[in-house]
C-alpha cells in the first residue's frame, strides 16, 4: 500500500541480497501481552544470539529489566538490526534475523491503540500476521482490532500466538477455548489460513522445542512454523511503474524515474501511460549503473520511448495488455488515525502510490464494529476505527483494487493544515458513476456574463465568531456596492439555513457540509457574473481553504471579522449567547465548538476597535480600486 512507498524499496533491496527464502511478518499485540519477550526469547533458543550478548542481556536485566532482575529477553531487541524509517510520517521498526532455513524481516508493531497507524504501515507489506493472545485475558477488543487491520491489508495467513500459558497452569481446555475464539474470528474476517499455538516465552514454551508442560499439543513450535508456513506469493505480472519524476536535463533527453511495482520491462516493450491512455515503446531501461536489458519489480529504473509523451508524476507506465484501471471516484476501507474524527465533505490529500490528489470522503456506508464485526450506522469515523466508504478526487487516477495490487490500491489520507497522515485505505472498486455525469459545454460562461454587468465577479467571503459583525457589514458592503453600480448577492448563513441547509446542524460534520453547499453556491452565482458575499461563521480553516480553492485565489477575498469572544458575548443579539452558557445550546461556537481564526485573511476587520461603517467603506475600495 501508499505506506510501503518509502519502505519498500529498503525492504525489497535487503530482501534481494538474501539468497534465503524470506517471510515477512507483522508482530502484534498490546503493550502487556509480552511481544519483545517472545521475540527475544525465541532468538535466544534458536541459538541467533552469540553468548557474549547474552551474558550482557543477563547482567543489563539486574539493572534495568523489567523481570524483576531475572533475564529480560526483550533486551535482546535492542541489539536486533533494526530499521527505524519514517515514512509519510509513519514509524515503524523492521528487524532482521534468519535461521539457515529462513530469513525473517519482521514488522514490530506496538500495541497502544494510537500505535494502530504503524501496525497498518508494517501489515501492509507483511505475509503473515502474528497476533499474540495474553492467555489470562483471552480474545480482547485489541486482538480483534488487531486481526481486523491484518484482513483489511489482505494478510491471509495469521497466526495466534497464545502467550502466558504458565500463568494458566497449562490448562488444556482453556487453551481450546482461545483458539477456537481466534479461529472464528479469523473466519468472520475472511482470513484464508489461521493457526494457533500455545507458547510462554518466559519459560520458552513450544518455541523451538515442544514443551513437556503440554503434552496435550501437537502441532509446531514457533520456529518451525515460521520456517516453513507456505505463503502464496503474487509474482505481480503485469508491468507497472508508479512516476516518481520526470527528469529532462536537455531538450534531448526525457526519463520517467521510479520503482518498478510489479512485472519487468525491457527495451522494445509496448507500453501504456495511465490515466492517459497515452501508448509507445520502452527505448532504454536505466538502472544505477547503466543500461539494462531488463529490469523487474523492486528495482529503480529510468525508462526513455520511443515518442515524445506527456507524462507526469503520479502517472503509471504500464504493460497494454493489462493497464490499470482508471477512476476519480471509489468505494473503500479506511482506518481511520486521527484524533480528531473524519468529516465527510471535508478535503483531504490522497496518496496513493507516486500520486497525489485532493479527496473528499462523499459517504461512509457503514462503520465495522471491532468487536463484533458488525456494520454499524455511522455519520464520522473516529480514531482506530474502521470504515467503508465512498472516495471522490478531484481527478482521474490510475490504480488496481488493492486485493488484486497492494502498491496500487493502497492509499492514506493526508491532513492539508498539518501534513499529518490522518488514515490508511484501501480501494476496493472504482465507481462508474463519475463516467456517466459528462460536463456540459455551454456558449454563455462566465466571462461574457460578467462582461454584459460591467464588472469582475468576486467572492467575499466575511467569517467570524457570532455576533462579531459579519452581517451588518457584509450589509453596508452590498448597499454600497449596489449604490456604484455592482450586480451583487449576499449569502448569509442564518437565511440560507432556512433553506438550502436547512436539513443540517451544528456538528462539525453539518458545519463541513454547509461550507461546502454555500461555496459551491458561491461558484454559481460568480458564473452568473455576480459579486458574492458569503456571511458565515465558516469556523474551520480547512472548509475555508476548500472555499478558496474552489473559488480561485483571484477572486476569493477572505473577511476576518473579529472581536474577542467576551465582546460577542456582551453583545449577545440574538441571546445566543445566555442559552449556550446555560446549556440549552450545544455546540455554540466559540464556548462548545472550536473557531479557527484565519491566519492570513485578504482583510482584517477588529469590530471592537472601529465602526462597521468605517470597515465597510474599506472593503469597498479594497474592491473598487
Ligand atoms: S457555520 O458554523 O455552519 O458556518 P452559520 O454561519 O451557517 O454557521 O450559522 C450560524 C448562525 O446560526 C449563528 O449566527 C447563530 O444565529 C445560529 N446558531 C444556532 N446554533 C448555533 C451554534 N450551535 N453555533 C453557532 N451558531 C449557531
Amino acid at each position: 500500500m501508499a505506506m510501503a512507498n518509502d519502505t519498500q524499496p529498503l525492504i525489497d533491496r535487503l530482501a534481494a541480497l538474501e539468497s534465503r527464502d524470506t517471510l515477512r511478518f507483522a508482530m502484534c499485540g498490546s503493550v502487556d501481552d509480552g511481544k519483545s519477550t517472545l521475540l527475544g526469547r525465541l532468538l535466544a533458543e534458536a541459538g541467533m544470539v552469540p553468548d557474549d550478548r547474552l551474558a550482557q542481556m543477563i547482567r543489563d536485566s539486574k539493572i534495568h529489566g523489567t523481570q524483576g532482575g531475572k533475564p529480560d529477553y526483550s533486551l535482546l531487541l535492542d541489539g536486533l538490526e533494526a530499521e527505524r524509517e519514517q515514512g509519510i510520517t509513519i514509524d515503524v521498526a523492521w528487524r532482521y534475523f534468519g535461521t539457515d532455513k529462513r530469513a525473517f524481516i519482521v514488522a514490530d508493531c506496538p500495541g497502544h491503540a494510537q500505535y494502530t497507524r504503524n501496525m497498518a504501515s508494517g501489515t501492509s507489506s507483511a505475509e503473515l500476521g502474528v497476533v499474540l493472545v495474553d492467555a489470562q485475558a483471552g480474545v480482547m477488543t485489541q486482538t480483534r482490532r488487531h486481526t481486523a487491520i491484518l484482513a483489511m491489508f489482505g494478510v491471509q495467513h495469521v497466526l495466534f500466538a497464545v502467550n502466558k500459558l504458565d500463568l494458566i497452569d497449562y490448562d488444556h481446555a482453556r487453551y481450546s477455548a482461545i483458539e477456537h475464539e481466534c479461529s472464528k474470528l479469523a473466519h468472520d474476517l475472511g482470513i484464508a489460513s489461521a493457526d494457533a499455538i500455545p507458547v510462554s516465552a518466559i519459560n520458552a514454551d513450544n518455541l523451538v522445542a515442544h514443551s513437556p508442560n503440554t503434552p496435550w499439543y501437537t502441532g509446531k513450535c514457533l520456529l518451525e512454523f515460521l520456517e516453513t508456513v507456505q505463503v502464496e506469493r503474487k509474482v505481480d505480472a503485469a508491468f507497472a511503474l508508479p512516476v516518481q519524476w520526470v527528469n529532462r536535463p536537455d531538450h534531448g533527453f526525457r526519463g520517467y524515474v521510479g520503482t518498478i511495482a510489479g512485472g519487468r520491462v525491457a527495451p522494445g516493450n509496448e507500453i501504456v501511460v495511465m490515466p492517459g491512455g497515452q501508448r509507445s515503446r520502452v527505448a532504454r531501461v536505466i538502472g544505477g549503473s547503466g543500461d539494462l536489458a531488463v529490469a523487474e519489480a523492486g528495482q529503480a529504473v529510468t525508462l526513455t520511448f520511443a515518442d515524445q509523451l506527456d507524462v507526469a508524476r503520479g502517472d503509471v507506465i504500464a504493460d497494454p495488455a493489462n493497464p490499470p484501471e482508471v477512476a476519480a471516484q471509489f468505494a473503500c476501507h479506511l482506518l481511520w488515525l486521527d484524533d480528531a474524527p473524519l468529516l465527510p465533505g471535508r478535503r483531504y490529500q490522497m496518496k496513493l502510490a507516486t500520486h497525489t490528489a485532493g479527496a473528499q470522503v462523499t459517504e461512509i456506508k457503514h462503520r465495522i464494529d471491532a468487536d463484533t464485526q458488525a456494520r454499524l450506522a455511522a455519520t464520522r469515523l473516529s480514531a482506530n476505527e474502521i470504515g467503508y466508504c465512498n472516495l471522490s478526487l478531484d481527478t482521474d487516477i490510475a490504480y488496481r483494487p488493492y486485493r488484486q495490487d497492494r502498491r496500487l490500491g493502497g492509499f492514506i489520507l493526508v491532513d492539508r493544515e498539518s501534513n499529518a497522515t490522518v488514515a490508511c485505505g484501501t480501494l476496493e472498486f472504482g465507481l462508474r458513476r463519475d463516467r456517466n455525469v459528462h460536463w456540459q459545454q455551454l456558449d454563455v460562461d462566465r466571462a461574457a456574463r460578467a462582461k454584459i454587468k460591467g464588472q469582475t465577479p468576486r467572492c467575499l467571503w466575511f467569517t467570524g465568531l457570532s455576533g462579531a459583525g459579519k452581517s451588518t457589514i457584509a450589509n453596508l458592503v452590498e448597499r454600497r456596492l449596489l449604490s456604484e453600480g455592482f450586480h451583487t448577492i449576499l449569502l448569509d448563513g442564518d437565511n440560507v439555513r432556512h433553506g438550502l441547509n436547512r436539513d443540517l446542524g451544528f456538528t462539525d460534520a453539518d458545519r463541513v457540509e454547509n461550507i461546502r453547499r454555500v461555496a459551491e453556491v458561491a461558484k454559481l452565482m460568480m458564473d452568473a457574473g455576480l459579486v458574492v458575499l458569503v456571511s458565515f461563521i465558516s469556523p474551520f480553516r480547512a472548509e475555508r481553504r476548500m472555499a478558496r480553492d474552489l473559488i480561485g485565489e483571484n477572486g476569493f477575498m477572505e473577511v476576518f471579522v473579529d472581536a474577542p469572544l467576551s465582546v460577542c458575548e456582551d453583545r449577545d443579539v440574538k441571546g445566543l449567547y445566555a442559552q449556550a452558557r446555560s446549556g440549552k445550546i450545544a455546540n455554540f461556537t466559540g464556548i462548545g465548538s472550536p473557531y479557527e481564526p484565519p491566519e492570513m485573511p485578504e482583510i482584517h476587520v477588529h469590530s471592537d476597535q472601529e465602526a462597521a461603517a468605517e470597515s465597510a467603506a474599506r472593503i469597498v475600495n479594497q474592491i473598487t480600486a
